[in-house]
């Protein structure tokens, strides 16, 4: 039995986890890991390094040099790749195209589970991903598993996008997007995204931020009068 307590939040793309698990993370002082950040950061470095995804040396080469830090204390998940503070660059659309195709490598699976479970060792924490209650941390005290329509997905995602300086992206090529990472993430053979047995369903399509945080804040405060 774990002493610390994991809270494993997983999804579709662009369904609110991340905005759930800062907001969760922030209220209870647990630290927050914003996992999907980690497989962009891995892609930008492959795009950047030419890393040829089929090759397994090159893979394995590259993922030796690539070292991922997160401000432990910082909701905002800000992620440096080598040093180099990347938060911005990986969620545009270059990353965000590329990345269903890196997690779905074997080898780049097994060094962010290996990283993301050492993360959980010790500290309270809530981790979003896809895989993590399945995989990361099947013992997580609490599961959740969020979902929400997907045209009003696609329509948050284009807000967020829009308001950035220079985004020329279309709701059709966000909706498009999305429902590719919704088929790559759900059938890819490497821990593809289902519900873990266990976890909460949370459809989130008619309801508010607070309304959520209060939901999963409600599922954690049992566990932390055992912590
Ligand atoms: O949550 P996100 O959209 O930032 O995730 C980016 C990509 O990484 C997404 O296509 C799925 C993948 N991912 C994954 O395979 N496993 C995770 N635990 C988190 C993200």
């Amino acid at each position: 039995m774990r002493s610390n307590i994991v809270v494993a939040i997983d999804g579709y793309s662009s369904c609110g986890k991340s905005t759930l698990a800062k907001a969760l993370a922030k209220s209870l002082n647990f630290i927050y890991v914003d996992s999907g950040a980690m497989y962009r950061a891995v892609t930008l470095y492959f795009l950047r390094n030419h890393t040829d995804i089929s090759n397994e040396q090159a893979v394995a080469a590259a993922l030796d040099t690539i070292e991922l830090n997160f401000n432990a204390r910082d909701y905002e998940s800000h992620i440096t790749l080598n040093g180099e503070e990347v938060s911005e660059e990986i969620r545009g659309m270059l990353v965000s195209d590329a990345v269903s195709e890196v997690s779905a490598n074997k080898w780049v699976r097994h060094a962010m589970v290996k990283q993301q479970q050492r993360m959980g060792q010790s500290k309270n924490l809530v981790m979003d991903g896809r895989d993590i209650g399945t995989t990361v941390f099947p013992d997580a005290q609490v599961k959740f598993f969020m979902t929400a329509d997907p045209k009003i997905r696609a329509e948050r995602r284009y807000r967020e996008l829009a308001a950035k300086p220079g985004n020329l992206v279309t709701l059709e090529e966000v909706f498009e997007n999305l429902a590719h990472r919704d088929y790559a993430d759900t059938t890819r053979k490497e821990s593809p995204l289902i519900r873990a047995d266990d976890a909460i369903v949370l459809d989130n399509t008619d309801m508010t931020q607070q309304e959520q945080l209060d939901f999963a804040a409600g599922h954690v405060k049992p566990f932390l009068k055992q912590a």
